[in-house]
């Protein structure tokens, strides 16, 4: 039992940092947006750099994009901007789309982000692949105009 612990603590040690340089907070994805300020109707333009997770194993198989509000009161949401199928032999692996801000309620004082769900097939215990998900989220200010 004891001798795995330093393949264990190795295993960590390798995964926290791959060959290429990718940092964990990559795996799913980099995300941005631009502007980074929007209006109701604006049209912005999404990047979403794909590198690290395909070196990383997470290739995705969809990507969902929503506006995520947060406030002190209920907010109703998210929103979604886009849903894509991604091609896997998309090279160099950025997903890079327009869309046009929602009109929806939005209000001054909450504080809002994009989130991208990067949906991955991994192979399950028996082999067989099972999706899963993780996000990636970069904030953007929406100016309610009031
Ligand atoms: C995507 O990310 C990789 C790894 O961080 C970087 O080397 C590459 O320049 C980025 N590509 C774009 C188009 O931003």
């Amino acid at each position: 039992m004891f001798s795995l612990l330093p393949i264990a603590a190795l295993a960590i040690l390798a995964s926290t940092v791959s060959a290429q340089g990718c940092p964990e907070a990559a795996r799913f994805g980099l995300l941005s947006v631009s502007p980074t300020t929007l209006s109701p109707g604006e049209t912005f333009t999404v990047t979403a750099n794909l590198t690290c997770a395909v070196q990383l194993g997470d290739t995705p198989t969809f990507l969902d994009y929503y506006i995520d509000g947060t406030a002190t009161h209920a907010i109703s949401g998210p929103v979604q901007i886009a849903r894509r199928t991604y091609d896997s032999s998309t090279s160099p692996p950025v997903d890079q789309f327009t869309a046009v801000l929602p009109n929806w309620f939005y209000f001054a004082d909450a504080t809002y982000s994009l989130r991208m769900d990067n949906s991955f097939a991994k192979p399950g215990p028996t082999g067989v692949s099972v999706i899963t998900v993780g996000s990636i989220s970069t904030a953007i200010t929406i100016d309610v105009g009031n």
